[in-house]
């Protein structure tokens, strides 16, 4: 078998050596020439780069090589020689194509160079064979191997938690229904509520906003796990940093606390960053090259650095002094918006920052209270151009505290039975965070919206394909 993918032949051509025959199969980018020779510009999606394949016109059919177009699937078989031209270092001089699929350019949408992202996005089943989003792609792919490379390296075991659930693990409410009912006939109970028994579940069930909670009971019997997996918010936020569809990955560790995460997040993060630049470095050069001129520099800079760490309170202090004019008015106890923790980030500090201890109103409720009674034992990590990439706490371990705060924010001890049988059955200080994975993809691939480091993004209003 004989599966070399393009990527091999241009990295490492002795694999096959100069002079030798080859097999190469992939999708025409782009084809020139002139009545004696073409060239035909392959990629197959293992590299960025192009295989140039050499055809002397006077061997092949003209009808053939006419329907070699930008797009189309040609195998070809010749041999591996040095190139003459210029860009690349070998080529294949061609003895016999054969067309696989052939891409009418009249109608195949992927024509020319600099397509918008705006209207790539509407051709989400061809984009991945652009450039730009072979690079994405193939980072995903990267990042996805290695959180998952780093975890095992370090004990961590990968826990398989529910994408249909009863709870709601952020207490947001930002939920999409999952159900059986025919919504045009919904059963009711005798006073008019939808009667859930006789739904699938025998309950209401949504899909997860976030694997913590079940996570939490994984941690509190294996020690130290994560979750990466899909998770679904109904928020209507069209902004660039939001997806109704996102992936997660959320670590949780029974006997950290809140400085033990903080060191895990940071070491995690740089672990990555890192990842990307030893193992991706040619499609970090295109991106680099084509559309952010300073996404290489700062990888970098954010492997070398130190994270600040920061209480919120302090963080607000500087945002009442800061020059600037937010859009949303600074004071104690507001959630910070993207402007402010950028300004921190980008402006203020010029590193990233990991702040911790925010007001409880504006976390969530398994939060471990600080003792002022004010403040939780949350710490969010924010990043130049992304804002909040991180978010995570310390767990509220106490069975009364946990208990009291629920009540507080009208929520029942009875929805969340079994979360509270941890804290009531060898409860154990714990700690855990939730990194987005898109977000972190904005950060490696340079790209400025959430929709382009996703094959196939879920929005409001957009759900095709
Ligand atoms: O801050 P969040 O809401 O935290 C949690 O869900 C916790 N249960 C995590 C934990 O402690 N285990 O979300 C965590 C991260 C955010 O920092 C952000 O990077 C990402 O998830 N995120 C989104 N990414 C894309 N689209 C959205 N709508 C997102 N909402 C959150
Ligand atoms: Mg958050």
């Amino acid at each position: 078998m004989n599966k070399l993918r393009l990527k091999d032949i241009i990295k490492t051509p002795e694999v096959v050596g100069i002079g030798n025959p080859v097999d190469v199969k992939g999708w025409v980018r782009t084809k020139r020439g002139n009545n004696f020779v073409q060239f035909i510009q392959l990629n197959d999606g293992s590299i960025v780069t192009n295989l140039q394949v050499v055809a002397d016109t006077d061997k092949f059919d003209e009808a053939l090589l006419k329907q070699i177009t930008t797009g189309s699937c040609i195998h070809v078989t010749g041999k591996l020689v040095e190139s003459q031209g210029k860009g690349q270092n070998v080529e294949v001089q061609a003895e016999t194509i054969e067309i696989y699929g052939t891409a009418d350019p009249e109608i195949y949408p992927l024509q020319k160079k600099g397509h918008s992202m705006e209207f790539l996005r509407e051709i989400a089943h061809l984009r991945p064979r652009t450039n730009y989003f072979g690079c994405v792609l193939r980072l995903r792919h990267a990042m996805a191997f290695a959180i998952h490379k780093y975890f095992n390296d370090r004990g961590f075991y990968y826990l398989h938690t529910p994408l249909i659930t009863a709870s709601d693990a952020e207490g947001a409410g930002e939920m999409f229904n999952v159900t059986t009912f025919d919504l045009n006939n919904i059963p009711r109970t005798k006073d008019g509520q939808i009667d859930y028994k006789q739904d699938f579940f025998g309950k209401h069930t949504n899909l997860t906003v976030s694997g913590q909670l079940e996570g939490e009971l994984g941690a509190m019997a294996l020690g130290n796990i994560y979750t990466f997996g899909p998770t679904f918010r109904a928020e209507n936020s069209n902004t660039p940093r939001h997806l109704a569809e996102f992936w997660m990955i959320e670590p949780e560790m029974a006997f950290y606390d809140i400085t033990d995460n903080m060191d895990l997040a940071e070491d995690f993060i740089k672990y990555l960053v890192q990842y990307a630049l030893d193992n991706n470095m040619d499609d970090l050069k295109f991106l680099n090259d084509m559309f952010d001129k300073e996404l290489i520099a700062r990888l970098e800079s954010v492997t070398k650095v130190d994270f600040v760490r920061l209480g919120y309170t302090e963080a607000i202090d500087i945002l009442l002094q800061a020059k600037k004019k937010f859009e949303y008015p600074v004071k104690w106890g507001i959630d910070l918006q993207s402007e402010h923790e950028r300004y921190l980030v980008e402006n203020h500090f010029k590193k990233p920052v990991i702040l911790t201890d925010y007001p409880k109103e504006i976390k969530a409720f398994y939060m471990k209270q600080n003792d002022d009674g004010k403040t939780v034992r949350a710490m969010d990590v924010l990043f130049p151009t992304i804002g909040e990439i991180i978010g995570g706490s310390e767990r509220e371990a106490d069975y009364q505290k946990l208990l009291n705060r629920v009540h507080e924010l009208g929520m029942t001890e009875e929805q969340y039975w079994w979360y509270f049988d941890t804290r009531k059955f060898g409860s154990a200080p714990h700690s855990g965070f939730g990194l987005g994975f898109e977000r972190l993809l904005l950060f490696v691939t340079g790209m400025t919206n959430i929709r382009d480091v996703i094959p196939f993004p879920r929005t409001p209003q957009n759900a095709e394909f």
